[in-house]
């Protein structure tokens, strides 16, 4: 039967989605079905493991247990790995913040150099910087950018670019599907990395949507389209549509129609490589803890069963 990835394969593309065996459902064999299922699964993107605080926790110790174990299962089962993330304010261990900011560089050089070196040639991309902007289109405020300024996003490209010789090197961001001042920031961002060569390659699109508010497929078209013209790659790489508690019938086939219309838009564009999920199934969503009183964001449902969204990602395609 077709599935997710067949579909999306049939377009020259992949589906995937995060897995991460530090997460309880590694050792859920029913869950960990869906997504040995390689008719819906074409890419891994481990979600947690590769993040500062689980890689870098004390200053140059270095942990990968965990994508250790990942690696062998994607490529056993023939899927691309996307490597996330390396440089991000988030999940970072408070040495970080203690860091001299003459010593800045050298500590992300150090961090890029180790882990991304560690599985050269075996990632398809590295989400190298994550979420650089605010919501107004400012710099976030964050260690790296408090120590650099905006260079520091030129330093962490140029140190995984060392690293791995041949990752597709991102910038991944969320609230950028639709127009606005954090948009266009990261629209002056790439162009200003392309015109000085900088070794980028992608935009990554985070697509957290809530049900009702997801962008159109031609929204999302145009978004993708402002990069692709500089001849950078996009992806859809985190999504979800999460609804208000609880779900109901017509909500769910709303959702279809918004997952269809998400994963058309990356289909209408010739360098959009694939759209990433941020898990398959509501059990274990990342959505109910952060956004309270909001869930049911995935392709299958809390017994692992489709949802109508799974036909809305074949319909996509
Ligand atoms: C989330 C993970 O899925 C959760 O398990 C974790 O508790 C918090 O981070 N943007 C990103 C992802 O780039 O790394 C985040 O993932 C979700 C928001």
């Amino acid at each position: 039967a077709t599935g997710m990835h067949t579909a999306a394969d049939a377009q020259g593309r992949y589906f995937g989605t995060f897995c991460d065996p530090g997460s309880t459902y590694w050792n859920d064999a029913d869950f960990m079905a869906l997504v040995d299922n390689e008719a819906d699964v074409g890419s891994l993107t481990v979600s947690n493991s590769l993040k500062w605080d689980a890689t870098e926790a004390s200053q140059d110790s270095f942990t990968y247990t965990n994508p250790d174990k990942l690696v062998p299962y994607a490529q056993e089962h023939g899927y691309l790995i996307r490597g996330h993330t390396l440089v991000w304010h988030s999940q970072l261990p408070s040495w970080v913040s203690d860091v001299d900011d003459s010593s800045m560089a050298d500590v992300i050089e150090n961090h890029i150099s180790n882990v991304a070196g560690r599985y050269a040639g075996q990632f398809y991309a590295w989400d190298v910087v994550n979420e650089p902007f605010a919501d107004d289109g400012s710099w976030r405020s964050d260690p790296f950018h408090n120590a650099l300024g905006d260079s520091y996003v030129t330093v962490a490209l140029n140190a995984a670019r060392a690293a791995d010789p041949t990752a597709k090197l991102y910038i991944n961001e969320y609230n950028v599907e639709t127009p606005g001042a954090k948009s266009s920031a990261l629209v002056a961002l790439a162009k200003s990395l392309v015109s000085a060569g900088a070794p980028l390659q992608g935009i990554g699109f985070q697509s957290h949507f809530v049900l009702g508010d997801t962008p159109s497929t031609e929204t999302l078209v145009s978004q993708l389209e402002q990069y692709t013209s500089l001849g950078l790659e996009v992806a859809i790489t985190e999504l979800d549509i999460r609804i208000e508690d609880t779900a109901s019938s017509a909500d769910l086939a709303q959702q279809q129609t918004e997952y269809q219309n998400v994963v058309a838009a990356c289909k209408a564009v010739d360098l959009c490589v694939g759209v990433t999920a941020a898990g398959m199934s509501d059990k274990y969503s990342w959505v109910p803890d952060t956004f309270p009183g909001y869930g049911s964001a995935l392709m299958f449902d809390e017994s692992f069963e489709k949802k109508p969204a799974y036909t809305g990602v074949i319909d996509g395609w």
